[in-house]
């Protein structure tokens, strides 16, 4: 599968370990550091390993999997951690996971003593189409999910197609999510094919795709000032139903699950605003209610998801504002939505069969 060159760094799909036993040996590290979390220490360092063959100037950092890790003292742990290692500036960290390590160990190394270079082995279909590309790194403060980062590409991304066949069904559809959207705000022929796959485990030329797509907004619009807004669509409801969920419920939603439910309503939003017709908004709910599992939202959580809308990063002087579609393949950036136009679309979603 062909390398796809993103804004000044490469993405690898083809013999991504040994690429990425090349780039250390290329780039004279004088140490480098590989984050994991408990899972991928387990599941997908071995290989790594296999591959360092006798390197050893190196070190591991491991944190706890899940989002809650994802917060300033978890940061605080990994530099702590670096400066107990005595990494200097000529150091790389290779974070070795799914989102929350790419973009927490993105933001622990872009601020490092002003910066390390850092590259994604990203080990979920979540992390390989949507947190690996782009430069977005973060961490979440009081559940407000990456509410503190900043915008600094990786050196490079290592696409391993092989760490996803260890994955729980659940978690593939988590990313499925973000593939889906990529079909949905930008291209009606990648959409049309998902349909007809089967997305039990998408092949790895629908995740070359999903990455070619994004790939395209991110190099455009690289720090999120318009087109790369459109990456947003099902994010606004989405991200308030997804810390809804973590914060209440004692199996709380993935990511790709919270972003379906926000595709759902948010494509309703679409239909009133921006002209997505009744018959592409039925066959968008008809592929993800056929996908994921429906979520059993409550019309008492609506102030609290309103609430946490509120807090999103993207809204302006107060506003909450939605990326919507004219139709699918075509996003519309910036729609501000009313209090009770969100709540009417989660109505929408409830009272779906
Ligand atoms: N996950 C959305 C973005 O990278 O902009």
């Amino acid at each position: 599968m062909k390398t796809i060159q993103s804004d000044n760094y490469p993405i690898y799909f083809e013999d991504s370990k040994a690429e990425l036993v090349k780039f250390i040996k290329a780039g004279n590290y004088s140490r480098f550091f590989i984050l994991t979390d408990e899972n991928t220490a387990v599941h997908c360092l071995p290989a790594i390993k296999d591959q360092l063959g006798d390197m050893d100037n190196y070190d591991l950092i491991e944190i706890n999997a899940g989002e809650e890790s994802k917060d300033i003292d978890f940061c605080i742990g990994i530099w702590k951690m670096l400066i107990d290692f005595g990494a200097d500036r000529k150091s790389l960290m290779i974070n070795l996971g799914g989102g929350v390590i790419s973009d927490m160990g993105g933001f622990a190394a872009s601020t490092f003593k002003r910066g390390i270079d850092f590259v994604h082995v990203p080990t979920t279909l979540l992390s390989q189409v949507d947190a690996s590309v782009g430069g977005k790194t973060g961490i979440d403060i009081d559940s407000i999910k990456n509410i503190v980062g900043t915008f600094t590409q990786p050196k490079a991304v290592f696409i391993a197609y092989d760490f996803l066949k260890t994955l729980p069904q659940r978690q593939i559809l988590s990313g499925l999510a973000e593939m889906l959207k990529h079909g949905l705000i930008m291209d009606a022929a990648y959409w049309n094919t998902l349909k007809t796959s089967d997305l039990s485990q998408p092949s790895e030329e629908l995740i070359h795709w999903s990455i070619e797509i994004k790939n395209k907004v991110v190099i455009e619009d690289p720090t999120e000032q318009s087109i790369r807004k459109a990456l947003n669509f099902g994010h606004t409801i989405g991200h308030a139903v997804e810390t809804n969920s973590l914060l209440t419920d004692k199996n709380p939603l993935t990511h790709g699950e919270a972003i379906a439910i926000g595709m759902i309503c948010e494509a309703y939003l679409a239909h009133k605003k921006t002209g997505l017709s009744s018959n592409e908004l039925a066959e968008i709910v008809e592929v993800i209610n056929g996908l994921y599992p429906k979520y059993p939202l409550k019309e008492t959580s609506y102030e609290v998801l309103l609430a946490l809308m509120m807090k999103d990063k993207k809204n302006q002087s107060g506003k909450i504002n939605c990326t919507l579609l004219d139709r699918i393949g075509q996003c519309n950036l910036d729609n501000i939505c009313t209090d009770a136009e969100l709540c009417e679309s989660l109505s929408y979603y409830i009272g779906l069969q």
